[in-house]
């Protein structure tokens, strides 16, 4: 049994192994068990445990005494098996288990966690998606890195993985835009600084539209007119898009991150009517004061509208043809929309007008929530004009992170570039190590402490795994034929049994979209490895010491790099 281990080199997980063992044992199956498997409250009860009551029936015996036949019938290399009242408690063989770990680690690599189960299988991201002529604020931020750790993941699970950006290129705000680009704006000022600059102007339009009410006709009259392919119309739009869209890159290019495409919602202006059709097709349509809507009453929920009074179309009627769109083209196993709480009933609509539609596969479809992000404690809002732009916080951050390199390590020889991972690192961090749903809040000092819960202290961690092995007298292909009783203290054992769970974490992390419990797990075993490196001589004077616990150093930093890159985070090697 010990042998399936070592010959798959699998990075197999303590209850996964003794469910395959046990499972040949009883009439369970290996899920089964591993459902029922318990990890005992302290070491003297084993490493993991099963308890035995549910097996009553079957045998027709007391709990107790199942535990003990079964103990006794057990047999295997790895681990051994003993009855403590009505449970059978397992021990596994640490030195060996803990040896045969790390090297499946170390032959793993840069593919450490790695899985299977996504393939064949399509997941389409929907995520980061910011408005064209507004700024890029820290909410989109969330969705950007919320959205591009939920693509890494899948990645990871073997899945193909379509990333799109639905920018927010159509709507009526760009007939208010194009009223107010002829009132008041300004060529060059637009070129110079074009987010700022429409800002401006749109916060304007929006002043004195409340005195004359009359600009808001005008600015309808524009977008229908965009809708209908006006020359003039169009010309103006495309150069907000250009323009909104230099600035953007700027940002993901700091973020590192890249989309497969970017399909934004004018994208489908010639595809609605094909949504329009069906709808009314299978009478779902109605008239309502002018508009054309769907009836939801049945479904609890406020109609979905469709079509404006004036024709024009709205945004739920393009995300409708975008649905039937991604289906047809990459026929997805699920898609995910990363998108804030506000929008909560939107999507429950969207969803709702699908099943309506007939599409049985409207429940592959997920929105995936997430909370306010403040700023040092306050809202932020695009029209009263107390946004940040998101960009002039990366730059602050990347500063701050270079200062404190400056006092810690100032002869770090590509130092801009650490400056700039540690910086990025951190806001990035502060965002996904909470649960998605819960609010976060920005604060410099929170999000730079390099002793706190935080991307530096991370990334600092495992700059450190790699510098042990800098300083030691071996290299990373010297480790090898690993002595696992050198990696048997309290701290490298905790260590040992962490690393195990790696692929269960990213699965977990993956199937509820929750990139919070891969940066918690990562917070936790670099707290675990900091405890180790303060607890024990890595460079023991005993080679094999040295080897072994140089191993699991090298384990750990595999692990770290891997979790770190997938949710978006640069790993230097040295800080
Ligand atoms: N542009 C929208 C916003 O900033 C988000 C779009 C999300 N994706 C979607 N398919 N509706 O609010």
């Amino acid at each position: 049994m010990f042998f399936y281990v070592h010959k798959e080199r699998k990075m197999i997980n303590m209850k996964k192994y003794v469910a395959k063992v046990f499972s040949t044992y009883i009439n369970l199956s290996e899920d089964e068990i591993v459902s029922l498997l318990e990890t005992p409250p302290n070491r003297e009860m084993g490493d993991v445990a099963f308890p035995c009551f549910s097996l009553a029936k079957t045998f027709k015996k007391a709990p107790q005494m199942i535990a003990e036949e079964l103990a006794d019938a057990f047999k295997d290399d790895l681990v051994e098996a003993k009855a403590i009242g009505p449970y059978l408690n397992f021990f596994f063989n640490r030195s060996k288990y803990a040896a045969q770990l790390v090297e499946n680690i170390l032959a793993k690599k840069e593919k450490v966690g790695e899985g299977e189960e996504g393939k064949g299988k399509t997941v389409v991201v929907d995520y980061s998606s910011p408005n064209i002529a507004k700024p890029f604020s820290l909410p989109h931020l969330r969705s950007t890195m919320i959205g591009n750790a939920i693509v890494k993941l899948h990645q990871a699970l073997g899945y193909k993985v379509v990333g799109i950006n639905h920018l927010g290129d159509w709507g009526t705000q760009f007939g208010k835009e194009i009223v107010a680009y002829k009132k008041w704006g300004n060529d060059e000022a637009i070129r110079e600084n074009p987010i700022e600059e429409l800002v401006k102007i749109y916060i304007k339009f929006h002043e004195e539209a409340e005195k004359h009410p009359e600009l808001e006709d005008e600015a309808r009259e524009w977008f229908k007119k965009l809708e209908e392919g006006d020359e003039e119309a169009v010309r103006l739009w495309k150069w907000f898009v250009e323009e909104s869209l230099k600035e953007f890159n700027k940002i993901y290019d700091l973020l590192g991150v890249s989309f497969d495409h970017f399909m934004g919602e004018s994208f489908y202006n010639d595809k609605m009517d094909r949504v329009i059709n069906e709808l009314t097709d299978k009478g779902l349509l109605e008239e309502s004061e002018g508009a054309m809507i769907v009836d939801l009453s049945e479904q609890d929920m406020p109609p979905a509208l469709i079509k404006k009074k004036d024709g024009t179309s709205i945004y739920a009627t393009r995300d409708l043809a975008a649905a039937l769109y991604r289906k047809d083209t990459f026929d997805f196993e699920k898609l995910f929309y990363v998108v804030g709480n506000e929008q909560f009933l939107h999507f429950q609509q969207i969803f709702a007008v699908m099943k309506k539609m007939g599409y049985k596969w409207a429940d592959q479809m997920q929105h995936v929530p997430f909370g306010l992000m403040l700023f040092e404690n306050k809202k932020m809002s695009t029209r009263k004009g107390t946004i940040v732009l998101l960009e002039e916080v990366l730059q602050k951050s990347i500063e701050m992170a270079d200062k404190i390199i400056e006092e810690k390590n100032p002869n770090l020889p590509n130092r801009q570039e650490v400056a700039e991972a540690i910086g990025v690192g951190a806001i990035i961090f502060n965002d996904l190590k909470h649960h998605r749903m819960h609010e976060v809040n920005f604060s410099w000092e929170e999000a730079l402490n390099f002793e706190g819960e935080t991307g530096p202290y991370v990334q600092y961690t495992n700059a450190r795994t790699q510098s042990v092995l800098r300083k030691s007298d071996f290299e990373e292909k010297d480790l090898i034929n690993l002595e696992g009783q050198f990696i048997q203290g309290e701290a490298a054992w905790n260590l040992v049994v962490m690393l195990s769970q790696y692929s269960d974490v990213l699965g977990k992390a993956a199937n509820r979209a929750e990139p919070s419990i891969l940066a918690r797990y990562l917070l936790d075993i670099s707290a675990q490895f900091n405890r180790f490196y303060h607890q024990e001589r890595i460079i023991a004077e005993n080679m094999d010491e040295q080897k072994a616990k140089l191993g699991l150093s090298l384990a750990v930093s595999y692990t770290l790099q891997h979790g770190l890159t997938i949710i978006g985070l640069k790993t230097p090697s040295a800080i």
